[in-house]
């Protein structure tokens, strides 16, 4: 079967790579294509190198651009691709433009399309990869759900019981995949940190970073925070300026973005996590560590209900209040069913057992 995975953006590369993996160990034959959202080093190649994920077959270079510009680049570079390399299935992954553009493309040019970490919902159209995940369900064959509630999203929607797939989730494979890695790193002690001694902190939601009113009501939150436990913040490219426009309080340490295992030794040695990243919240469960989400919705709802995430919205009263109950009183770890690094090799079977299109009625 001749498949092509998409990936494009930082929270693509940890969840194509088990897929990968699993699909070329059944005998499938790969094509990775890249769409070029994200760009910067520390965005992208540090992924490339520290998953081992081999160089993509295409690169579409898009770059950055409004959602219109930037998802309609994508759909224009990829649709002849899917003409050239005609694949049997296309796997997307996640919420991003890139998984949108390239599900939509797929839809009318033939081949069968596969997401995964489908049926993830926040309720909240105000967010755009809300709108990705809805759109690129809908005109998917395959909807391969991280877990149980979100399968059961799909089946409120309407969604065939045929398409939808309970594989888990595949970025806790990579994360156990290379935890033992990141720990043994000298991450920690290249910045003078000692495991358990300071909170972790990534921000980059627009709802967050682009209005520099709400960013500074946060970043005084987060200042509070660090009056208790001193924290470090990686800064995503899109909040960079604003928040140097504003000045990070005392006690908050900004880092360039982490590659991944430099990212992941800062999760598992942190006493907190506080975060407005969707995968963040699924690490910190997956880890144990504790985590203070800075929205007031998640997709992700088993992190709160089974895991160690607990949503404090944008007040800093209110961030201080959550981050110190859990400081004094770390929730205890509990990980999801089915989050046991074998997804990958779960969507392998489904898509690798499922026909192709010639075989495979689409959903009506
Ligand atoms: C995108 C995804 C978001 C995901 C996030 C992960 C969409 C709609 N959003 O948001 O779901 O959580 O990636 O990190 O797809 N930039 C750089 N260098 C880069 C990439 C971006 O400087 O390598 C800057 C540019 O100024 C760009 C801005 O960041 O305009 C936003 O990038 P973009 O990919 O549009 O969205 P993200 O905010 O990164
Ligand atoms: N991540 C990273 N370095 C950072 C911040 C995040 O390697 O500085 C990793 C994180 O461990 C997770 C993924 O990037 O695997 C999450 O991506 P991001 O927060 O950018 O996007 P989201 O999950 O919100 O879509």
């Amino acid at each position: 079967m001749r498949i092509i995975c998409v990936a494009g953006a930082r929270p693509n590369y940890m969840k194509i790579k088990p897929v990968l993996d699993a699909l070329e160990a059944h005998g499938a034959e790969t094509f990775l294509v890249h769409t070029g959202q994200h760009y910067d080093p520390a965005m992208n190649d540090v992924f490339f190198q520290d998953l081992g994920l081999r160089p993509p077959d295409r690169f579409l270079g898009v770059g950055s651009g409004s959602h219109a510009a930037q998802t309609g680049r994508v759909m224009t570079a990829f649709e002849p691709l899917v003409d050239e390399l005609a694949p049997d299935l296309v796997v997307v992954v996640g919420d991003v433009n890139s998984t949108l553009a390239c599900a939509l493309v797929t839809a009318k040019a033939g081949p069968l399309l596969a997401h995964v970490e489908a049926g993830l919902r926040s309720r909240d159209w105000s967010m755009p990869e809300e709108v990705n995940r809805l759109a690129t369900d809908r005109v998917s064959d395959y909807l391969l759900a991280p877990s149980e509630d979100a399968a059961d999203n799909l089946r409120a929607e309407g969604y065939h019981e045929y398409q939808i797939h309970v594989v888990g989730n595949v970025m806790i494979d990579t994360l156990f995949a290379n935890l033992d890695r990141a720990k043994a790193s000298d991450t920690l002690s290249g910045l003078g940190l000692t495991p358990g001694s300071y909170g972790l902190v990534t921000l980059h939601r627009p709802a967050n970073v682009d209005d520099p009113e709400i960013l500074a009501g946060l970043l005084k939150g987060l200042g509070e925070v660090a009056a208790h436990c001193p924290l470090v913040l990686p800064v995503h490219p899109r909040a960079a300026e604003k928040i140097d426009a504003i000045g990070a309080p005392g006690g908050i340490r900004l880092v360039p973005p982490a590659g991944y295992l430099d990212f992941i030794a800062l999760q598992a040695g942190a006493r907190i996590v506080l975060t407005d990243s969707g995968g963040v919240q699924e690490e910190t469960t997956a880890l144990g560590v504790p985590c203070v989400t800075l929205r007031d919705n998640t997709e992700r709802p088993i992190t709160v209900e089974q895991g160690t995430n607990v949503l404090a919205g944008r007040d800093p009263d209110r961030i201080l209040a959550t981050a110190l109950k859990l400081l004094d009183d770390p929730p205890p770890p509990r990980r999801p069913a089915l989050w046991d690094g074998r997804a990958g090799e779960r969507i392998a079977r489904v898509l690798l057992d499922g026909g192709t299109a010639a075989t495979r009625p689409r959903p009506t």
